[in-house]
């Protein structure tokens, strides 16, 4: 076990901003803890450390809830490590990362969880895991109950990447169901595969089918589709469901009406479905921008962005895929061949407060910006919440463990992939202006970054074990 303990810090004159509330507030952190939040000005023991916020935000650090390290899909591999990862992470503001353990063909669930849970310890920063069930047989219920024992309550599910990761609707509901009583939760991407199928075998033939044509081999109906049909499911045996990624208004006005009547439902989106918008396939480098599902035309941006002011969005996550240029211009000829993702850890956070915090790009239709709490909400705490991780991390209230994000509202910075430090050779937002960046990190009461400098590279990271669900779905 690593050491967690170190000398007591107090993070003082910032503005602490919750997802409830923000106000002037001094932190005070020992043994890797806060221990409070004072008026600002409040005397310190002696020995206590003190780092200057003022005219900063004080945040709980960022939590991704959805990170793929390391990923193995078709021919490819994602290019980056533990290490690799939450390093860009803490360099964004993000101290928390939820990964995904998929089997690889005759991989257990069970034992996919382990192998990669076993690399947590390599991590800058803590994480967590979700499990992943591509196919039903007499094993997986006990594989689920141990693996919410252990810790990982919440389960992937695709329903597109056939031959991979797609499970059939049976598989599905037998495992939302068997979930459901042992207080887990399927987090399920949605894409009716026989839609995309059809769809792309219909582009080949017209010789549509480079990564140009991306948008329209992966249309928005077959995300709703699929969203309404796992829905139904959900519905049906009373259990909770998460989304990830979804981007389409649609999709989203389905799971929010489903909450409406009751069912623990959450929606993520991801960031650069948020920001990012199709006509990125028509440019030079079409490949850098694939991802499942694509990016959308702008209406549809917007639409989905309106979202987040309305609540209807639960969480913003990155999908973060580190595949490189070479990766991805491999096989740019043909997208289902392709591998696809975008890098997006260290991103997800700087880009999300510059658009929706700082800058105003929320649609003329709402008020110009979010507020910073809301901010909050979306990157860590609601992401905490979702995975069985609050209040121990998305939060800074007493108790919480000490990931901090001391963030610079007003510095202005233009984002290249040079300064970054994924494990990759580009950025979807290279050249993009930015407002607003972490200016001091800290894991467990320590510093580890400061002023783009990464002070601590001590690996502590840890595997948390997430908490089970109530019998009704957390919900936010
Ligand atoms: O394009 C994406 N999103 N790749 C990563 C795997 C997934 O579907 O989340
Ligand atoms: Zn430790
Ligand atoms: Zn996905
Ligand atoms: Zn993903």
């Amino acid at each position: 076990m690593s050491d967690h303990t170190h000398e007591p810090v107090v993070i003082r004159g910032g503005t602490v901003a919750e997802a409830a509330w923000s106000a002037p507030a001094d932190v005070f952190i020992a043994g890797g803890k806060v221990t409070a939040l004072a008026e600002p000005g409040t005397s310190a023991p002696p020995g206590t450390a003190e780092i200057d916020a003022a005219g900063m935000l004080v945040l709980p650090g960022g939590v991704d809830p959805h990170c793929h390290v390391g990923f193995t899909s078709g021919d490819f591999t994602s290019l980056d490590d533990y290490r690799q990862c939450t390093t860009a992470a803490v360099f964004g503001g993000t101290t928390t990362i939820v990964d995904f353990a998929i089997p690889r063909p005759g991989q257990s669930p069970a034992d996919a969880a382990h192998a990669q849970r076993a690399k947590a310890a390599g991590g800058l920063c803590d994480s967590a895991l979700h499990a992943c069930v591509v196919a039903w047989d007499d094993t997986v219920p006990e594989q689920l109950r141990s693996l919410v024992a252990d810790g990982m309550p919440t389960v992937k599910m695709f329903t597109t990447y056939r031959g991979e990761t797609m499970a059939d609707e049976d598989t599905i509901l037998k495992t939302m169901s068997t979930l459901r009583d042992l207080g887990g939760m399927v987090v399920i991407h949605c894409e009716a595969n026989h839609i995309i199928e059809d769809t792309q075998t219909r582009c080949s033939h017209d010789g549509r089918i480079g990564a140009e044509h991306m948008a329209a081999t992966r249309p928005e109906l077959a995300e709703t589709a699929s969203v309404a049909e796992v829905l139904a499911i959900a519905e049906s045996l009373k259990a909770p469901v998460y989304f990830v990624h979804q981007s389409t208004p649609e999709a989203v006005e389905l799971v929010a009406a489903a909450r409406r009547r009751g069912l623990a439902a959450w929606t993520e989106s991801v960031a650069h479905h948020l920001v990012l918008d199709d006509g990125l396939y028509a440019g030079p480098a079409p490949e850098r921008f694939v991802c499942c599902p694509p990016l959308r035309p702008r209406p549809v941006v917007d639409g989905l962005a309106r979202h987040l002011a309305t609540g209807e969005i639960s969480t913003i996550g990155s999908d973060h895929c580190c595949y490189d240029v070479a990766q991805k211009q491999s096989r740019r000829a043909d997208v289902r061949a392709m591998p696809n993702g975008l890098p997006g850890v260290e991103t997800r956070l700087p880009v999300i407060f510059s658009e929706f915090v700082a800058g105003g790009a929320l649609p003329a239709t709402l008020p110009a910006t979010l507020p910073v709490t809301r901010f909050v909400e979306l990157t860590a705490a609601n992401p905490a919440r979702a995975n069985g991780l609050y209040p121990r991390k998305g939060t800074l209230m007493p108790g919480a463990d000490a990931d901090v994000a001391v963030w610079d509202p007003a510095a202005r910075w233009t984002i290249t992939s040079g300064a970054l430090h994924m494990a990759t050779d580009y950025t979807p937002y290279e050249g993009r202006a930015v407002t607003g960046r972490p200016r001091t990190v800290l894991v467990g009461g320590r510093v580890v970054v400061h002023d783009g400098v990464l002070t601590d590279p001590e690996p502590r990271g840890r595997h948390l074990r997430a908490r089970p669900f109530t019998p009704r779905g957390r919900c936010a």
